[in-house]
């Protein structure tokens, strides 16, 4: 049993708010990736009107806020995020009646709404990129994009080293010989925004949305649009995903390609734009930068208002470096007065009831398939809900990816032959992508395709022991994952934790995370060995059920966390 006294005196991190602040400052927004989410239609494809259809699951979760990924137009060379038209909704998902029409009804159950804007690059369907590659050399056409000349006597070499996140050269060459940028997937070209047409037709983008009655935009790759001038060549690394040493376990993408000072400016003038509109308007940075200093520069009070904290999604399971990163996190957004935000998965990452079974709980393999580790799902699955409970006690903003109120897992074992990332393309199969964690949520354990569309087609497999993972399995089941989500974002909501201050509480071993938030104490234990709670506390919610020792103390078991409230 855990006795010493290694943290003996109560560390205030972070200092209370006010409850009354902007709604995203505290907000727990709930990711929808479209294409998974529900399936009105019957395609094996979510869609909007699925969306809408399932709002009040996301209701009686709890949740303030629904982000949805990319549901414009688009050919799909990577799951949408390759636009072809930023103003219309893909037929796959719908028609912008669909659009408004869940917006009308998420509004109408109190429910904000954020969309992805995807700036850096657009499809290369674009109307803009089709008449670049229409254009000459030089042309205005193609002045909207980055295309350069390539090296070498003909011109048959790319016009510097620069690899695309995806893998592969960042550059492709058209038939006249010149060479445009892409850092993700040669059906992704990246806009050159040092242009101006660029910057007022994404104004003008963001008023289309804005007018349309969102509530805000999750900005993808914010810290890319803007490159070092000249392109210089850089021997970096550009990824997705941490070497098996941990060696990219921050979140930096460094080089001449990202978190250039000039990026801040779009901004500046983004901010300005959504101050026009009434309500609390926001933006979202998905800007995969280190150290948190840096991001910290995204939200500063005349930019953004938000930036994913992927330094804590990047920690391993670890209670020293959690409490680090914790710190970290609310010194630099406190030195601007930002909220801090919280995520654990997302479409691009394995889920963290996978990443936490791993042998080195926590590390980001880029998908896991035939071949590779498993993760151990039991333990992945009681470390998910533990650290899931630490997040959601942390005060800040918290994102949740739809299904992880589940405690779903990624699908470890999709054949190959089915995968769609063109990550795993572009590397020749060396990263297995994205996919195993985008697929079909299973809505109802005992019809086929789990109840995610009318006809049972998945687009992906789902894994045949989900069933016992579907929302009718879990509602009303106490203990379940879902159960305790709900528990713990109605006691959030209750005890006000997120507008809440940080103080580590004394007494506990360093692999306990232990913290006061009002007046709710959270005891994370990540050691091996169990915690006995302060004697007369009241256990509110835990993530899996707590025993008691001979002499009637509460303990909360490894790998599990508790919210109590201490007596007085
Ligand atoms: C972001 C998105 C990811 C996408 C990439 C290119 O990282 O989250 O899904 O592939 O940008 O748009």
């Amino acid at each position: 049993m855990t006795t010493t006294d290694a943290r003996p005196v109560t560390t205030l991190v972070h200092a209370a708010g006010s409850p009354a602040g902007e709604w995203w400052r505290d907000a727990v927004i709930y990711q929808v990736y479209p294409r998974s989410f529900a399936d009105a239609s019957g395609d094996g494809i979510g869609d909007l009107p699925g969306v809408t259809s399932r709002l009040e699951h996301l209701a009686e979760l709890g949740v303030d806020a629904v982000w949805l990924s990319p549901f414009y137009r688009s050919p799909q060379a990577d799951a949408g995020y390759d636009v072809a038209d930023y103003r219309d909704v893909d037929p796959l998902f719908g028609t912008l009646a669909d659009f408004d029409q869940m917006l009308e009804r998420a509004h109408g159950l109190g429910l904000r709404v954020i969309v992805d804007l995807v700036p850096n690059h657009t499809s290369d369907e674009h109307v803009w990129f089709q008449a670049a590659l229409a254009a000459a050399p030089g042309s205005p056409e193609r002045a909207r994009y980055l295309f350069r000349d390539g090296k070498g006597p003909d011109g048959s070499l790319p016009p510097n080293n620069w690899e695309s996140i995806f893998g592969g050269a960042a550059w492709t060459r058209v038939p006249d010989g010149q060479w445009y940028l892409h850092l993700f997937d040669s059906r992704q070209p990246d806009l050159d925004w040092e242009h101006p047409e660029v910057r007022a037709e994404f104004e003008a983008i963001l008023r289309f949305w804005l007018d349309r009655g969102v509530d805000g935009f999750r900005v993808d790759v914010a810290h890319g649009m803007v490159k070092a001038p000249g392109l210089p060549d850089w021997d970096g690394h550009v990824s997705m995903i941490e070497g098996s040493d941990g060696s990219e376990a921050a979140t930096g993408n460094h080089g001449p390609m990202f978190d250039q000072d000039g990026v801040h400016d779009i901004y500046r003038a983004w901010n300005r734009v959504l101050a026009e509109y009434p309500g609390d308007r926001a933006l979202v940075a998905e800007a995969w930068v280190d150290p948190l200093s840096r991001l910290t520069r995204y939200v500063r009070p005349d930019e953004m208002q938000q930036a994913f904290n992927f330094a804590f999604l990047a920690t391993h399971w670890d209670a020293p470096a959690l409490r680090a990163v914790i710190e970290a996190s609310y010194d630099a957004a406190d030195s601007v007065g930002a909220p801090t935000t919280w995520v654990l998965s997302n479409h691009d990452v394995v889920r963290h009831a996978s990443r936490l079974g791993l042998t080195v709980p926590g590390s980001r393999p880029n998908g896991i398939g035939h071949g590779d580790e498993q993760p151990d799902v039991a333990l992945g699955l009681r470390r998910a809900r533990a650290a899931s409970l630490l997040m959601l006690g942390l005060p800040g903003s918290a994102y949740l990816y739809q299904g992880e109120e589940l405690g779903l897992p990624d699908h470890t074992s999709l054949d190959d032959d089915l995968r769609q990332d063109p990550a795993f393309f572009r590397t020749g199969g060396a990263e297995r992508g994205r996919d195993g964690c985008r697929v079909p949520l299973p809505w109802a354990a005992d019809q086929a395709g789990f109840g995610f569309s009318p006809t049972g087609v998945t687009w992906l497999p789902q894994p045949a022991d989900w069933a016992a993972y579907a929302l009718d399995a879990q509602r009303g089941v106490e203990g379940s994952t879902y159960e305790t989500y709900r528990s713990a974002l109605a006691l959030r909501r209750s005890a006000v934790l997120g507008s809440g201050g940080v103080a580590w509480a004394p007494g506990f071993d360093d692999d306990v995370i232990a913290f006061t938030n009002r007046e709710v104490l959270v005891v994370a234990n990540l050691g091996s060995t169990p915690v006995s709670l302060p004697a007369g506390a009241e256990v509110l919610l835990a993530s899996v059920e707590l025993g008691l020792d001979d002499a009637g103390t509460v303990l909360v078991p490894s790998d599990a966390t508790a919210w109590v409230r201490l007596p007085g």
